[in-house]
């Protein structure tokens, strides 16, 4: 035991988790405080909008605008980092790793990105960095994760970890909203990000893979080995035809420890109605995961917004804090060594659903028959209804087939005079 009694927290950062944080500690500040033994105190809170800060009601001894406040204070043991970004970030995390400050963040692009930089700084220094937060918002995931499973081998992760984009799939499902529509929405309720496009398209939901791939399969993961797609090429109808066929289409980050190596990817995906996976609805996050000796898991929650983030930022805390009371770095789980073998997209089996107009008139079906048959491509399920006009409204759903098999056979499909471009194509989880 150091025989310290006061933790001296410096935080960066006043947005939307900011507040969080500032108001949770201030309502259960006693009670975790009772449980690590020592006080928490806000020595330094820094922001660019000091007014902002004077607003809130803090004193001027303890705002400031300039970083070096915070990053050079000897008196701060510890550092909350929600300023976002990359770039800022890591510079002011690593200043503050140098200066033997702990660090606690909720930036999932940054520790993505260089979390094994940070982390083996942290290392170096004797210090630790804690992330909570930077992935299933309020759900604990990171900690069961880091020491619950290390007893296990984690074959396969499942997880809804994008509420903007789970919220506008079900508003589509429930209200026959637009695309954009929802997503105004889920802007307006304030768990979309910043720039949109980050969710939209699956960056989002990437980083938290990169994440959570990490620490289940125990190595560093290089960002560029993930395959992601976004949500931008799903219809209402698409959702309303997978609802038909006992199933709903959700945003999946799989991540699965196959013999030949890791398979990382992002993309919509058309989910059994009886997977637990299926029923996560709204903003709402799960991820699903399947271990050899404990089985299936499932965690659920409130991924996004202030409150829920700021449970996770100040259980971080609350680590950090006993870590430095007791002078023992708790930080030994994570193995830093880079992932050597990927397992690419083109290499997975998946069965695959492609709906699609054509016109109707004869000989149309043989066509397509033959397109799949000739790349060994077998059909599952087959529905095809009149639409106005003289088009055909076209939905086939494949057997398991590699996806270079399957893209070989739609290319030909796509050559069929009779059929029109821009299909939608959407992989089942299997
Ligand atoms: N934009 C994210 C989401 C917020 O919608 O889940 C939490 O990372």
């Amino acid at each position: 035991l150091t025989g310290k009694k006061e933790i001296k927290i410096g935080l960066l950062g006043m947005g939307t988790i900011g507040g969080g944080v500032v108001s949770l500690l201030k309502r259960n500040g006693g009670r975790i405080e009772e449980k690590i033994g020592a006080a928490l105190s806000l020595e330094k809170i820094l922001d660019l909008d000091l007014d902002k800060l004077r607003a809130a009601g803090f004193s001027e001894s303890q705002i400031t605008n300039d970083p070096s406040a915070v990053l050079e204070n000897p008196a701060i043991d510890l550092v909350i980092e929600l300023i976002g970004g990359v770039e800022t970030a890591r510079g002011f995390i690593k200043r503050a790793l140098e200066n033997g400050k702990y660090v606690v963040t909720a930036n999932k692009d940054l520790m993505a990105s260089h979390g094994g930089e940070l982390l083996a700084l942290a290392r170096e220094k004797g210090v630790n960095i804690f992330y909570e937060g930077s992935v299933g918002g309020g759900i604990p995931l990171i900690r069961p994760l880091k020491y619950s499973l290390v007893a296990d081998r984690v074959t396969r992760v499942i997880g809804i970890v994008n509420g903007t984009t789970n919220y506008i799939f079900t508003r589509m499902d429930r209200d026959s909203l637009s695309l954009e529509d929802a997503l105004a929405e889920a802007q307006k309720l304030g768990f979309a990000e910043a720039d949109p496009s980050s969710d939209v398209e699956g960056r989002d939901a990437a980083y938290k893979l990169i994440i959570m791939a990490g620490l289940v399969f125990g190595s560093s993961i290089d960002p560029g080995q993930v395959y992601v797609e976004g949500i931008g090429g799903v219809t209402y109808e698409d959702i309303a035809y997978a609802r038909e066929l006992g199933y709903a289409i959700k945003l999946l980050a799989i991540g699965e420890k196959l013999p030949q190596g890791l398979a990382l990817r992002v993309h919509p995906a058309l989910v059994p109605a009886d997977h637990p996976l299926a029923s996560v609805s709204n903003e709402f996050n799960a991820i699903f995961i399947e271990g050899e000796a404990v089985g299936d898991l499932m965690f659920y929650g409130r991924g996004a917004g202030s409150m829920p983030t700021a449970t996770a930022v100040l259980a971080d805390v609350a680590e950090a804090a006993r870590c430095i009371c007791h002078q023992s770095v708790n930080g030994v789980i994570e193995n830093l060594q880079p992932e050597r073998s990927y397992v690419s997209i083109d290499d997975l089996n998946n069965r695959f659903y492609l709906r699609f107009l054509a016109d109707d008139r004869p000989g149309v079906f043989a066509a397509l028959a033959n397109a799949f048959g000739d790349e060994l491509v077998s059909l599952d399920m087959v529905i095809q209804k009149r639409r106005v006009g003289a088009m055909a409204e076209i939905v086939i759903v494949t057997h398991d087939v590699q996806e270079k098999a399957f893209q070989r056979a739609l290319s030909k499909v796509m050559q069929i005079d009779a059929i029109k471009p821009n299909p939608s194509i959407l992989r089942l989880l299997g």
